[in-house]
């Protein structure tokens, strides 16, 4: 109805409408809605205010209709039927759904499900006669708070990478500039792929969030690996984690930057130069950062683990690759750099799968990696307010950790002997020692064994009351 009024305006007025609508971040005929809504109830409705680009609307009211709203694009893979338990279990916290098919989606589900358990159509078709009519598209992409892209196939997600919009699914997404979180579902080769790679830090590069996927067994039969769609439930909890962030918790407001994992470092395209580390530890920092309300994004290197929710996690390979997705994440307030960079990497990786010869061995040379503790504490623009850098040693753990405090130019320094004997590479305890800077001095703080969770935790309660009394 709204839609035939504004075609009956005359151009001006409908120009005017179409700038209101753009400030507000609305489309043309939410616009009229609001309008018509403010002259009935003019004391109800605040100002039109535009949501910042990228960041959902918070707006909380009373109404039904102004319960948070999630797109939900459905994508063409086994995990389709999945999405449908997804609508149930957004909806069942009050989240308001719309779903949009790809064509190869419809193979696995019906629109006619997706539409009776979302409670509204579910769209499909770019070239829509009924809601094209006013540019449909750009009011599905604009019309939400958040979109979720679940499951997301290898093919989707390349599309995404390059900008394609050749259907609804791809349109929407190219038009929005709302939040968008994506969840994986593919064949593990295909999500080890390299060009599914490229498009994963492509994407995580222009801001998407990731869940999952997680590893299991795959519908194929004897198939088991990373590729799993996160389940339901962990994908509805992550996007209410994005629609309703903790505006509560010692750490609210703060943006957090945590690397954690190993990073492998290329010998050839089939082979690397890799260490122990799980990244439990990071892990257990960025949710525990998470549940202390903060804007929590983890760099993972190559690890076995699954998303902590709440948290943007950015997956890497190389410590190269590491910096750069710390450089690009900054500025931030707390930077914690848990990860287990290799120190070097090989000067003279080989483009094709090194062969053996009859002259032996070939010379493999080590050249020294960018190191990122150093670099981000003596950032000159962007330092952080608080840099942690972590110490795994074998030997002298307190001598060495001291020296690496001075060294880096970081601000305090979690030690942890990571022996064979101690059991900490891999294992879910660690005994850690704090040591911060005392004027001149080094300060130790040694904590008793503890899970990797429970010393995520005290650290995030110190990293808390030390950020509060610098901001008193
Ligand atoms: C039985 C079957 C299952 C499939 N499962 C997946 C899958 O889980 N993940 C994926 O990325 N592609 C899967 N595909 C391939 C996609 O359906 C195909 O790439 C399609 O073009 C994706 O279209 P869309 O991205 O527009 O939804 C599957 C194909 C078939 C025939």
């Amino acid at each position: 109805m709204a839609s035939l009024t504004v075609r009956k305006l005359d151009e001006a007025l409908k120009a005017s409408l179409r700038l209101r609508a753009a400030k507000a971040g609305r489309s043309v005929e939410d616009e009229v809605r609001m309008i018509l809504r403010e002259a009935a109830e003019p004391q109800a409705v605040k100002p039109p205010s535009g949501p910042a680009r990228n960041q959902p609307h918070r707006a909380r009211a009373s109404s039904a209709t102004d319960l948070p709203r999630v797109t939900l694009i459905i994508g063409g893979g086994i995990a389709a039927y999945k999405a449908l338990d997804l609508i149930r279990r957004l909806k069942e916290r009050d989240i308001h759904v719309r779903c949009v098919m790809t064509r190869a989606a419809q193979q696995f589900v019906t629109p006619l499900t997706a539409g009776a358990l979302a409670d509204e159509r579910c769209y499909t078709d770019l070239f829509d006669a009924q809601s094209e009519f006013d540019a449909g598209h750009i009011r599905l992409a604009r019309d939400t708070d958040l979109i979720i892209v679940a499951p997301a196939t290898a093919d989707l997600m390349a599309k995404m990478a390059q900008g394609h919009a050749d259907d609804l699914a791809t349109a929407i997404l190219l038009a929005t500039n709302r939040p968008v979180l994506v969840a994986p579902a593919m064949n593990p080769l295909m999500w080890a792929n390299v060009a599914t790679k490229r498009n994963v830090a492509q994407l995580a590069h222009d801001g998407v969030s990731f869940i999952g996927p997680n590893s299991g067994e795959m519908a194929e039969a004897n198939e088991a690996g990373v590729g799993r769609m996160s389940e339901p439930t962990e994908i509805a909890v992550a996007a209410e984690a994005m629609l309703r962030p903790p505006q509560t918790g010692p750490l609210a407001g703060k943006k957090i930057l945590i690397t954690a994992g190993p990073t492998h470092e290329p010998i050839d395209p089939v082979r690397y130069i890799a260490n122990r580390s799980s990244g439990k530890q990071g892990y257990a920092i960025a949710a525990s950062a998470a549940e202390a309300g903060a804007d929590v994004t983890l760099i993972s290197g190559p690890v076995d683990l699954d998303d902590p929710t709440g948290v943007r996690v950015i997956r890497v390979e190389s410590a190269r690759d590491m910096l750069a997705q710390v450089e690009a994440a900054l500025p931030i307030d707390i930077a914690i750099f848990a990860a287990a960079v290799a120190d070097w990497r090989i000067a003279n990786a080989g483009e094709q799968k090194i062969k053996k010869t009859a002259s032996g061995m070939p010379p493999l040379q080590l050249v020294e990696n960018p190191d990122i503790l150093a670099t981000i504490s003596k950032h000159q623009q962007n330092r952080p307010q608080l840099v942690i850098g972590f110490a795994a040693e074998t030997q002298n753990l307190i001598e060495n950790a001291t020296s690496k405090l001075k060294r880096k130019g970081c601000d305090w320094i979690v030690a942890n002997d990571v022996s064979p004997a101690s059991g900490v590479m891999g294992g879910d305890r660690n005994t850690v020692h704090i040591l911060t800077r005392d004027n001149a001095e080094v300060a130790v703080d040694s904590w008793p064994v503890m899970t990797k969770e429970e010393v995520a935790d005290a650290l995030v309660a110190k990293i808390a009351s030390t950020i509060g009394q610098q901001n008193s």
